[in-house]
């Protein structure tokens, strides 16, 4: 019972079997049904979320603040390393130790919940992560999230700390800007859809898709160090180009498993 509580709610690979409509309009009733009033302090980030999907905010932490957490962040040795994709990922959990030694991050619960009126949202997953290419080493583009995928059919966000430059070859975040779930047809998701089924496992969001709803190219999030970007990963999107020599360190902070069936019934109660 517990589990399926915690279980988040998904997208196409739980979904597959049923309409995306149905699906879509089962998610936004169990979302409004959660909603609470209360005074929203942040509101104009909040309603840039809505609005673009997006919002970017450079020189997130004072110097000084920037300064230590690097110091911080040099200090950690034992991180996962994980290779398949071309590249050297190492990543570790530091949801134990951010919030509390770097407060300023948990502003983000703050807008989350602002986001989606909701009283209580459960602690994010908050990644390190360090992407780097240092070899040329051949592997299958198909299932790997250099393809144009959505998280989620409903809003769900993520927020992205850049800790050195991004440039356009440094695995930048890209997104198809104005593609979030609530500006998208719901006929583009039953089409996703058609896809799936056709070739289970792999990115339905083909370029004849991308044509059909004039959706934009990626736009590649190249930025300087310092830069926060939270994000509604419902918006297609994808991992960025590497090439030699290109390297990311990132702390990603993800609510995406966040908005589960225990957070809309605890939302609900506490409505
Ligand atoms: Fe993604």
């Amino acid at each position: 019972m517990f589990r399926i509580l915690s279980k988040p709610l998904s997208s196409f690979t739980y979904s597959s079997l049923i309409s995306q409509k149905m699906y879509s309009n089962y998610i936004h009733f169990l979302l409004n049904r959660a909603k609470s009033k209360f005074e929203m302090k942040n509101l104009d980030t909040v309603n840039t979320l809505k609005d673009k999907g997006l919002i970017i905010i450079k020189n997130f932490l004072k110097e000084e603040r920037f300064n230590k957490l690097l110091n911080e962040i040099s200090k950690i040795d034992d991180l996962e390393e994980i290779h398949g994709e071309g590249f050297n990922f190492r990543k570790r959990q530091l949801s134990h130790f951010l919030p509390e030694l770097f407060p300023e991050f948990n502003k983000m619960n703050e807008i989350i919940k602002e986001f989606y009126s909701f009283k209580y949202i459960p602690t994010p997953s908050i990644n390190l992560q360090i992407n780097e290419c240092n070899e040329k080493i051949s592997y299958d583009i198909k299932n790997t999230s250099e393809n144009l995928h959505s998280d989620r059919i409903y809003s769900c966000l993520k927020y992205f700390f850049y800790l050195n430059d991004v440039g356009e070859f440094d695995f930048p975040l890209s997104i198809c800007e104005g593609t979030s779930s609530s500006k998208m047809k719901i006929e583009f998701y039953e089409d996703a859809l058609k896809n799936f089924k056709r070739d289970p496992g792999y990115f339905p969001f083909t370029d004849e898709l991308k044509r059909k709803y004039d959706i934009p190219d990626p736009k590649k999030m190249c930025f300087p160090k310092n830069t926060l970007i939270i994000a509604d990963t419902s918006a297609l999107h994808k991992r960025g180009d590497f090439k030699i020599g290109s390297k990311r360190i990132l702390i990603q902070g993800n609510y995406q498993n966040a908005i589960s069936y225990k957070t809309i019934l605890k939302n609900f109660l506490l409505g």
